[in-house]
């Protein structure tokens, strides 16, 4: 069985890529960009200053803003999410994720989380799930966004297990990418998603049978 089971976020643990999207929407609309489903699947995974990059490059606006005011429309946007964000609740744990964090715990499983968002230990507080990870990657220390691998290895390490022992899961394009980097098996939560070891439509349907299923097919 895996060592360890890393989890992304937002999009695999609650539904808070649904709010960075509604936030990027309203700031970007206020600069006359359209932000739509399509755009917001190229964000998922990637830093709010990246993110807001892309969405000026999109716009052709990359070179309209100086870095202050950047910095300033990032914290506008921070501040509409984190509004947001008082919505959740336990009850906002995606369906699924809570029976899979309760089994991994009982099958000596270590659980972590990558997540590059610097708001995760407010969402996890909110969530009830603080006790459930053993250890959360500090998206304060990573440099580089996911496709880079950097915070799944920063996850490994902080677990004490090596990356190949590991799956991640994901619901991200660039975050597929960054676990295939680090040399975890890939779980890609999601209908769209190319080059994951396997893809599961939702989180619905994860359990550990599933994932105990899919590590021996991989380790055969
Ligand atoms: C990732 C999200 O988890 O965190 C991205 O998928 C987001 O959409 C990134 O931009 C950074 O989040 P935050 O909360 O630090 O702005
Ligand atoms: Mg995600």
């Amino acid at each position: 069985k895996p060592q360890a089971v890393i989890f992304d976020l937002d999009g695999v643990v609650t539904d808070t890529a649904h709010l960075h999207f509604l936030a990027w929407q309203s700031i970007a609309a206020e600069l006359d960009i359209t932000v739509d489903e399509q755009i917001n699947e190229q964000l998922k995974g990637i830093s709010r200053m990246d993110s807001l990059a892309r969405i000026l490059r999109i716009g052709g606006a990359e070179q309209r803003y100086s870095e202050q005011e950047k910095n300033r429309l990032a914290e506008r946007k921070n501040a509409l999410y984190v509004a947001s964000l008082q919505q959740l609740s336990p009850a906002s744990v995606l369906p699924g994720i809570a029976a899979l964090l309760e089994e991994l715990h009982r099958q000596d499983v270590r659980v972590g989380l990558a997540s590059v968002s610097l708001n995760a230990p407010r969402i996890i507080k909110a969530l009830g799930l603080v006790e459930q990870f053993d250890f959360c990657a500090d998206a304060g220390q990573i440099k580089h966004s996911k496709p880079d691998p950097e915070i799944f290895i920063a996850a490994c390490a902080g677990l004490g297990v090596s990356p190949a022992n590991c799956i991640g899961i994901e619901d991200a394009q660039a975050g597929v990418e960054a676990i295939n980097a680090s040399g975890m098996l890939s779980l890609g939560i999601g209908e769209q998603l190319k080059h994951a070891d396997l893809l599961l439509p939702t989180t619905a349907q994860l359990n550990w049978p599933l994932l105990q299923t899919f590590w021996l097919n991989q380790h055969s």
